[in-house]
């Protein structure tokens, strides 16, 4: 069978694409151990049916950490943000905020916007990221993932205010871990 010049060309050319293309992938799972969008880096999951009765996130909210940064800990669930959704959630400019989210019911997105803050929340699993908000003022956070019929409506917001205003009311009590 004769095949053309070209023909052949083409055909060379999209085997060495397709080689490629599983080359990157083969390379950033291997050497740069790259994990699929909202896999835990840290490696922590937690069990969804028991998540909201015992653990940190059983207590949702602001912690202060160690050298004046915070830890929030966010259920994203059918259909509010706790915290987040009803009252804002207050944090305080130009810190360093770790957020871990995660589900106890179906996957739901996490968006803060005018930010580059997105993470998927996923029942069993805690995303984790950190963040400092450079700027007061207040941020919407919409689901971003469809989640049912009140999807639309899963909304909440963050507050930020001089580091010099926040006060200790702004935090969860630890005492519930
Ligand atoms: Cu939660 Cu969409």
């Amino acid at each position: 069978m004769h095949i053309h010049r070209f023909e052949k060309l083409w055909i060379g050319l999209s085997l060495f694409l397709i080689a490629c293309f599983i080359g990157i992938v083969m390379f950033g799972f291997t050497v740069l151990d790259l994990k699929v969008p909202g896999g835990d880096r840290s490696g922590k999951t937690v069990d969804p049916k028991t998540v909201m009765a015992e653990g940190p996130f059983s207590n949702p909210g602001v912690r202060e950490a160690e050298n004046g940064e915070y830890d929030v800990y966010m259920l994203a669930q059918k259909f509010l943000f706790r915290p987040s959704s009803g009252q804002p959630l207050v944090l305080p400019k130009g810190k360093r905020v770790t957020f871990h989210i995660t589900s106890p019911d179906v996957i739901h997105g996490f968006e803060v916007v005018g930010t580059n803050i997105n993470a998927m929340a996923i029942p069993g699993q805690i995303a984790t990221f950190t963040t400092i908000f450079p700027k007061t003022g207040t941020y919407g956070v919409i689901c971003h993932e469809y989640c049912g019929a009140a999807h639309h409506t899963m909304q909440g917001q963050i507050k930020v205010v001089p580091a010099s205003e926040y006060d200790e009311s702004n935090l969860v009590s630890t005492s519930a871990n």
